[in-house]
């Protein structure tokens, strides 16, 4: 039995983390522009120039790891949207499991548990709709109609919202979490210990003892 096992690759860490870098400004800055009493930050503007340039490294470096690394990105894609049995064994079983610590009724996982494919699912179609809504708002401001706008500036204030709450949700599962502590390793140094693997995904660590495995 492996002592520890890889889950993310450098590549796939690099493009985590500047994409989490650039995710993080565009909430702050949004967040400047969201609550009028915090408009005396913007003053000079600097919150929209910041915003739109972590808006441009938000786009581009997905496209070019999506483009460069076309395999191991569908294969998470294909897996974030195929849900099958242990999925709605997952969210039957996961209040208890997590917050009871009672593991019995979790069905084994694959390399995204539910809650992942869940997290990707947002991040895929809320970021479809952030890119959307922003390039009207961004390119458009002087020639779409003021009804549009609005419901541009609305339908990305929704998203804000959204994945704003969710990226809390998601830091406190993958990082503070009394169970999920070691899921830090596997975004930080790219590995888990087998152990940690064979109890949070049980499905994919039969699949990468036995070779089966592409590499995300
Ligand atoms: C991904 C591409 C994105 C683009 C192209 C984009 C673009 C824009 C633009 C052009 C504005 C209008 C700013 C202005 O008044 O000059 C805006 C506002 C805003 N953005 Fe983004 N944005 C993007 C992503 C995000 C993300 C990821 C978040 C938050 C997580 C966010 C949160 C906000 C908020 C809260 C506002 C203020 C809207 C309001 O006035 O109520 N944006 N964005
Ligand atoms: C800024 C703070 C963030 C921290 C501390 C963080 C931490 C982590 C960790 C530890 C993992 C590995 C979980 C595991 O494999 O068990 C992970 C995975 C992932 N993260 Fe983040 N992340 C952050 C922000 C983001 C943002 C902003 C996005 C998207 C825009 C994102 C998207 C993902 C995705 C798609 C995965 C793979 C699926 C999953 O494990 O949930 N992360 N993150």
């Amino acid at each position: 039995m492996p002592q520890e096992v890889e889950r993310y690759r450098k590549p796939t860490r690099i493009l985590h983390w500047i994409n989490a870098g650039a995710f993080v400004l565009l909430f702050l800055t949004g967040l400047i522009l969201f609550i009028p009493q915090l408009g005396f930050l913007a003053q000079d503007s600097w919150t929209r120039v910041i915003h739109r340039i972590a808006a441009v490294i938000f786009v581009i470096i997905p496209l070019w790891y999506l483009l460069s690394n076309w395999k191991a990105s569908w294969k998470s894609i294909k897996e974030a949207f195929t849900w099958g049995a242990e999925d709605i064994g997952w969210l039957q079983a996961a209040p208890r499991y997590y917050f009871l610590n009672d593991k019995k009724g979790m069905p084994p996982q694959g390399h995204m548990n539910t809650g992942q494919k869940m997290w990707w699912l947002i991040v895929i179609v809320f970021g479809t709709i952030f890119v959307i809504t922003g390039a009207i708002m961004w390119f458009a401001k002087t020639i779409a109609p003021a009804a549009v706008l609005q419901w541009m500036v609305f339908v990305h204030d929704i998203a804000f919202i959204v994945t704003g709450c969710m990226l809390f949700v998601h830091i406190y599962l993958g990082v503070l979490h009394p169970l999920m502590t070691e899921a830090w390793g596997s975004m930080a140094r790219g590995k888990v210990s087998a152990e940690y693997a064979k109890s949070h995904h049980g499905k994919w660590y039969e699949e990468v003892t036995k070779g089966k495995e592409v590499k995300s």
